[in-house]
């Protein structure tokens, strides 16, 4: 892996698998070094303004397109990717997974929870959940709708992507961009995460404002792969993903055979523990923005299609002031999931690891009852807080729920009551 980038845009990559592959002054020379072929892959329009062109030329030992023609992968689809429906006011908390009782793979291990937007409308995010324990051996993935931020909770994997390869363990995350061909592979037993699919504009780090320069996440820990490829004439399958619909095109050789490129349309990794919070030093509570990784900037300035926001280990040290987070309704919408420990506003349980909680727009939520009773009391002595690494998907626009999120026996119906229990002190 590169200590490399990403904010993206105004940077470029280079790697080689092979060394003197690059063409060294042209994008497409008429014929590359060691019999390639030259071919680019755009992830913003041609005419983008360069503060936000993204694109990389690949270079290859057969072009992308050599494949037969996609048939539906009916079956597939209606295992995974379930339609997000439902609007539903209430705030609404799921238990994990359960890990897979058969052999299953990446792919077949996805189930759609909730989203709102799509591919076609460019706009908005789907969340899916993925629980893993097979090799996907001859299967690749070209996902022509999103971007995949996989939140990795339990277990390492191993992200196999054209420009190279990407291992990450929980406690990182790891994003494929659309379009990409991919493979994701276990390095542990059975593998439990997140996926944020984003249909809007792409990732890249906030403005930091008056913050200055540094702080939040920094761009040299977003590591991009080295070139690497497969030189594989077999037959296997390339799985497209196309308006939330599977498709499945036979090849005879790997799709993974990239073996130089530049450009700076990368996947990256980012390791969450490695975010420099920053907060406040006196009193009171700063909104959770100022936690966040990772933005997908909608069109209107300040409102984000998708905030990817974290909230990691940190000294608590406000005065007068009470800790946790706060009692509040949100215009947003914010999905949150738990990657380990226990989350400050959910002390009393229920929020567990690999589970997720939902609160769409104007939701009330906030400290359970228990919580509340125990931080308004608390003696407010500096205190580092630990064993907890929870995140968030903020949206400018309300989830729709699925069937399986609602159906599934994951859905905690209990949920409301740890709010219900908030004594009367008014006197
Ligand atoms: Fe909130």
């Amino acid at each position: 892996m590169k200590a490399n980038y990403f904010t993206g845009f105004s940077n470029h990559f280079s790697s080689e698998a092979r060394p003197n592959v690059l063409p060294d002054n042209q994008n497409s020379p008429q014929k590359v070094q060691n019999g390639l072929y030259a071919e680019q892959l755009s992830g913003s329009a041609f005419t983008a303004p360069r503060s936000t062109n993204l694109f990389s030329w690949l270079y290859r030992i057969r072009p992308s397109v050599m494949h037969k023609r996609y048939i539906p992968s009916t079956e597939l689809t209606e295992k995974t990717l379930f339609k997000p429906k439902y609007i539903n006011p209430n705030q609404m908390r799921w238990n994990p997974l359960p890990p897979p009782t058969v052999p299953q793979d990446f792919v077949e291990g996805l189930k759609t929870i909730c989203g709102i937007g799509s591919a076609l409308e460019q706009r908005g995010l789907h969340i899916h959940l993925y629980a893993f324990n097979k090799n996907m051996n001859r299967r690749y993935v070209m996902n022509a709708d999103g971007d995949f931020l996989i939140v990795l909770q339990d277990g390492k994997v191993q992200v196999k992507t054209e420009l190279g390869v990407i291992s990450a363990e929980p406690g990182e995350i790891v994003v494929v961009p659309r379009g990409m061909v991919f493979q994701i592979n276990p390095l542990s037993q059975v593998c439990h995460g997140y996926v944020g699919e984003n249909f809007g504009s792409p990732f890249r780090l906030p403005e930091l404002g008056p913050i200055g320069a540094n702080g939040l996440a920094h761009r040299r820990h977003f590591l991009t792969p080295q070139a690497a490829f497969e030189d594989l004439d077999e037959k296997v399958e390339l799985l497209g993903k196309f308006s939330g619909q599977w498709w499945s095109a036979e090849m005879d050789h790997s799709p993974l055979n990239v073996v130089a490129w530049h450009g700076n349309y990368v996947p990256y990794k980012y390791d969450l523990r490695l975010f420099n919070s920053v907060n406040t030093v006196s009193y009171d509570h700063p909104d959770p923005s100022i936690f966040t990784v990772l933005t997908s900037p909608s069109d209107t300035a300040g409102v984000s299609n998708i905030d990817f926001v974290v909230f990691p280990p940190r000294w608590m040290v406000a005065e007068h002031t009470f800790r946790p987070p706060y009692f509040h309704r949100n215009c947003m919408s914010e999905y949150m999931g738990l990657i380990h420990g226990v989350y400050d506003a959910k002390t009393s349980g229920g929020f567990v690891p690999g589970g997720g909680s939902l609160h769409n727009f104007y939701s009330a939520h906030g400290p359970d009852s228990g919580t509340y009773e125990q931080a308004s009391e608390a003696s407010l002595k500096p205190h580092f807080l630990e064993n907890t690494l929870a995140f968030m998907f903020e949206s400018r626009a309300p989830y729709l729920v699925t069937d399986f999120a609602m159906q599934s026996g994951l859905l905690q119906e209990d949920y409301q009551d740890c709010w219900l229990g908030f004594k009367k002190y008014f006197k």
